[in-house]
């Protein structure tokens, strides 16, 4: 399914966020929106899913003006996990993961054997079944975060945004939920889009990045394609090395700046 933002221009208030963008999302692969704090990822993002209108220009969802599209019908195609979502106090972790399949729900369609077969595998998928009884407010950050995730994915639509999915998440959940959403990539041919802030993730799970700076797109293409040192002092102020990932061979920054120097023997036991 394809996805095209055209012309979009993005503010709150008199504040210029993004101007007139042109991005084309690759169907059915992984991308990255790459910038700095504050630089209009999420505003971008946000604005894909119609939950920003832009001040000007237009977003085509499947070759539809998304604006013109009932919600229940972008909300079959096109799912959202935002950075920092919020849920009302009391809520389940089930509670949450069943409102992903609302959009399914009609007079004439109530909750099916589907709808529950969905919530149940998006709360496996996420590791989240023994929790599924637990008020949303007592989790940990990181158990939140999967727990938003599973309703994300029980809403089974083909297009998947997702804002810092990774953020709270302990080094473990952290490979594991983009495993999986690399797996829905290649399985099932979903386009997932997502915010990350780690450069070397985004190189490894990325078929497409896209870095913004200055209102703009900075430049867009494969992980391989556009990392480079003066790429990441540009859209980062940050002065890096960009070396070989050793196991993936996709492009790994190492910032330079300060830090503790060893002697490479000391490492000997753990190098291969
Ligand atoms: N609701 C709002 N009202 C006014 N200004 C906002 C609002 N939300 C964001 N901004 C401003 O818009 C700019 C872009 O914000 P956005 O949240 O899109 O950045 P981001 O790239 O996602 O940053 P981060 O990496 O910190 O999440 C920032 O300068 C921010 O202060
Ligand atoms: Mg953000």
């Amino acid at each position: 399914m394809s996805l095209t933002t055209s012309q979009i221009t993005m503010k709150y208030g008199e504040k210029l966020i993004l101007d007139q963008l042109n991005i084309k999302i690759p169907e059915g692969k992984i991308t990255v929106f790459l910038g700095s704090n504050g630089c209009g990822k999420s505003t971008l993002l946000r604005s894909m899913a119609r939950l920003l209108n832009p001040e000007a220009g237009t977003i085509v969802l499947d070759g539809k003006n998304i604006h013109q599209m009932s919600t229940k019908k972008l909300a079959k195609q096109l799912a959202i996990l935002p950075q920092s979502p919020t849920a009302p106090s009391g809520l389940t972790v089930l509670e949450l993961v069943k409102q992903g399949r609302y959009c399914y729900q009609s007079f004439l369609r109530q909750w099916s054997k589907v709808d529950e077969e969905k919530v149940i595998q998006a709360l496996q998928e996420t590791h989240m079944e023994e929790y599924k009884d637990v008020p949303i407010d007592s989790l940990s950050g990181g158990q939140k975060q999967r727990a938003w995730i599973a309703m994300t994915l029980a809403q089974d639509t083909n297009t998947i945004l997702l804002d810092e999915p990774t953020t709270y998440l302990d080094v473990t959940h952290q490979i594991e939920i983009l495993d999986l959403l690399f797996e829905l990539n290649e399985k099932e041919d979903r386009t997932i889009i997502m915010v990350l802030h780690d450069i070397n993730l985004a190189c490894r799970y990325a078929h497409h990045i896209v870095a913004l700076k200055d209102k703009k797109v900075f430049v867009e293409g494969k992980p391989e394609d556009v990392i480079s040192p003066e790429m990441i002092q540009q859209v980062f102020d940050l002065k890096c090395k960009v070396v070989f990932d050793p196991i993936f061979f996709t492009p790994m920054c190492i910032p330079t700046g300060k830090g503790r120097r060893i002697e490479r023997k000391e490492l000997n036991h753990v190098i291969v």
